[in-house]
């Protein structure tokens, strides 16, 4: 059968499909595909592995309505309509768990770059300012017995809470949809939204993406927090509110931010965020590692493997069209 994937992936699952003696067509320009290209090479396929697109909505499924499966390389799933895939019949798996180790290590790099002011001093040295020591200048500030907030204590949520507890004994509050199967683990208490905020030294963001979570982080949000608070996303940038954090950490209302998640993506290059101290900032790097690339590459495969060969997708996300 035919497939498209949609950007360059891991050997490791494009040999699975070749393996399973498919066809492949990959596009491996270093560029995105328009949203008119998408809809013109996937309205001849039978599979489509999906790399980081938005626009899976009515009119792709409607277009593209002979599609077996779409198998995403991601865990997360916001830029697709799945009420529309599934009018579709069209089943559509994700890849979760795999990288929630990589991405728990992302926020923890964040959080100490943060706490430390890395990004900013690093760019001192770049700009010759590294000047003399200065006692009073340039202090960080440490985590031991602080407050960890994480809001969407799942299995990313879990791996940095586990961290923080390990190495600087933090105490751990969170806020879920429900309760969290990590709470008695990470002995972390549950908090409302605003309690999670007033009580917290760092909180963390590892929800999806969703109506309710969009804008979650907006200026009455921020402005709840501790006053030197430290504020972590490597979930979705859509969940905060740029220009608030902006104002929130220009007021000092926020020690810092440190961000794998922007809104948009790519962040400008002159947005002010980046030449800001106590602001960590990186390229969306959550799950690069790898090893864990090879393995959402494999998932991914896998998913789409099954769709083609007419089973259920092992990580479906709109089991209904199996109904
Ligand atoms: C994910 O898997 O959702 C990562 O953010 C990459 O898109």
């Amino acid at each position: 059968m035919k497939i498209f994937i949609s950007r360059i992936i891991p050997a490791a699952g494009r040999q699975l499909l070749l393996d399973a003696g498919h066809q492949i067509t990959e596009h491996a320009e270093k560029r995105p595909l328009t949203q008119e290209e998408l809809l013109h090479y996937c309205a001849s396929q039978d599979g489509f592995l999906s790399v980081g697109h938005s626009g899976l909505n009515e009119t792709f499924f409607r277009r593209c309505s002979q599609l077996r499966g779409v198998a995403l390389m991601s865990a997360g799933y916001d830029q697709v309509d799945l009420s529309a895939a599934t009018r579709w019949k069209i089943p559509v798996s994700n890849t979760p768990g795999v990288l929630s180790a990589a991405t728990a290590d992302t926020a923890f790099l964040l959080l100490l770059a943060v706490s430390r002011d890395a990004f900013h001093n690093y760019q001192r040295i770049l700009t010759g300012n590294w000047g003399f020591f200065e006692p009073t200048a340039h202090l960080g500030q440490e985590l031991y017995g602080k407050t960890l907030g994480i809001v969407g204590l799942g299995k990313i949520g879990a791996d940095l809470a586990r961290k923080c507890k390990a190495i600087y004994d933090m105490k751990i509050v969170y806020h879920n949809r429900s309760a969290s199967p990590y709470a008695a683990e990470l002995d972390a208490r549950y908090l409302s939204f605003s309690n999670l905020l007033r009580n917290s030294d760092v909180v963390s963001v590892h929800t999806d993406l969703n109506p309710s979570t969009e804008n979650m982080f907006n200026a009455a949000a921020f402005n709840q927090m501790k006053k030197g608070a430290i504020f972590i996303n490597t979930a979705r940038g859509k969940i905060h509110d740029e220009q608030a954090l902006l104002d929130a950490l220009n007021r000092e209302q926020l020690w810092g931010c440190g961000l794998d998640v922007t809104n948009p993506e790519p962040m400008s290059p002159t947005n002010p965020l980046l030449t800001m101290p106590r602001v960590c900032i990186l390229p969306h790097i959550g799950s690069a590692t790898r090893e864990t690339r090879d393995k959402m590459a494999v998932m991914a495969a896998e998913n789409l493997l099954a769709a083609l060969a007419g089973e259920r997708m092992p990580q479906v996300l709109n089991p209904a069209v199996y109904q």
